[in-house]
């Protein structure tokens, strides 16, 4: 795969490279009626900034594009990348020119306008109907655009997009710094991980997860699970779960994979149970295996959080994705703190990916340094660590 360093080599200066950059940030909901919608982690901004950088410093016209949100092909202020023109120019300390359209004439007048080292946004990429469909119109109408295409967008790697896959056909292209470290960190987990290898596995959906976790089942030392996904497995042992949150339709899937896991998938042994999520909620700590009915599971218990601790206490290598709890909410946090600070001290590799466990990290003040990475692609880091094509990368490789 050709690199960013590669395409410096061989000079930029004078030409226009397309970067795809992944700045799908958490915005304030809802924007006021004249304002930018306000920025609450701008995280992937910054982890944007150092292939931008070294391109204008090299002279080329840099023309960046995203996506924000789910659009859905329709133009709407909603989902305008304004507030993020605004946070990349002062994340770059450089002006950014936000072009008035994706591909049309705003974008083209835009990009001519450009001068060596000068750097412009491109409206969200998904206010075009085909971007996710790979449309090659809209591919060709990127490819117009730029001489050369680099790809920093790790977190939509896994998306056969005209931004990702379908552009890298048309030009000559090379992976992004980010890209670059994101591969360089998980290729850690998959080739030969130190052992013992832990991965932590939360958040609200089993669906989501079973292909991860089948295909991690044979690689891994322990597989921990918690949050809301921890459930349907709860009850694939037999156990009422109240109120929680229940995939009925997963169940037998879930048996099949305790059987097959032997020792090695752990389910919490308490839960914190509530009557509803709420900020004032009673709480109390109950046995995994006896949840009333109409209480709900809201987060793993502090019995949980040892057991937990204890396993992790002698991993060298640690991959976690998903909170153990609605950590978002005062009385359900400790969970996911608990472990989250039991995954800090791991003595070795800790990988968090995801955005609802990088956001946790900062939200309950842990410091993001104690952890070896913390990736900016959740979906994208999952399916790599399943084994899954990227087709962002597989059209890199090309
Ligand atoms: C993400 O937020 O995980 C990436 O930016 C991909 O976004 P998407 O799931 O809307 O494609």
């Amino acid at each position: 795969m050709r690199t960013l360093d590669d395409l410096l080599a061989e000079g930029v200066a004078g030409r226009r490279v397309l970067v795809r950059s992944d700045l799908n940030v958490p915005l304030a909901d809802p924007a006021t009626p004249a304002g930018l919608r306000t920025i609450t982690d701008d995280n992937r901004v910054r982890a944007s900034v150092p292939t931008i950088s070294e391109l204008a410093d090299a002279g080329a016209k840099v023309v960046v594009c995203a996506h924000l949100g789910r659009p859905k092909g329709q133009v709407n202020p909603q989902f305008s990348l304004a507030p993020v023109a605004a946070s990349l120019s002062a994340a770059l300390g450089r002006p950014v020119v936000l072009a008035s359209d994706t591909i049309g004439p705003g974008a083209q007048e835009t990009v001519a306008a450009l001068k060596d080292g000068e750097v412009a946004l491109l409206e969200n990429v998904r206010f075009e109907a085909g971007e996710t469909k790979n449309d090659p119109a809209v591919s060709d109408g990127f490819a117009a655009l730029a001489d050369l295409y680099v790809d920093d967008a790790f977190g939509a790697v896994h998306r056969a997009h005209s931004s990702t896959a379908g552009v890298a056909e048309r030009l000559p292209h090379a992976a992004g710094r980010l890209v670059l470290a994101e591969l360089g960190v998980l290729r850690r987990l998959t080739d030969n991980p130190d052992r013992p290898y832990v991965v932590v596995l939360g958040g609200s959906k089993v669906s989501d997860k079973l292909g991860v976790i089948r295909s991690l089942l044979p690689k891994v030392d322990k597989l921990l699970i918690g949050g809301g996904m921890c459930f349907t497995f709860l009850a694939a042992q037999g156990h009422g779960v109240g109120g929680s949150l229940l995939e009925e339709d997963q169940i037998d899937t879930c048996r099949e994979l305790l059987a097959e896991s032997g020792d090695r998938i752990v389910l919490p042994v308490d839960v914190v149970v509530a009557a509803d999520v709420t900020a004032d909620a009673v709480t109390s700590v109950v046995g995994a295996d006896a949840i009333p009915g109409g209480m709900k599971g809201l987060d793993v218990g502090p019995k949980t959080v040892a057991l937990f601790a204890d396993v992790l206490s002698n991993a060298r290598t640690v991959f976690w994705n998903g909170p153990m709890g609605v950590f978002e909410v005062a009385p359900f946090a400790a969970g996911t703190l608990g472990v989250a600070r039991a995954i800090a001290a791991v003595d070795g590799t800790t990988v968090v990916g995801g955005g609802d466990s990088a956001a946790a990290v900062k939200l309950l003040g842990l410091d993001p340094t104690s952890f070896t990475h913390i990736s900016t692609g959740g979906g994208a880091s999952l399916e790599f660590l399943e084994g899954r094509e990227l087709p962002g990368i597989t059209a890199l490789e090309a």
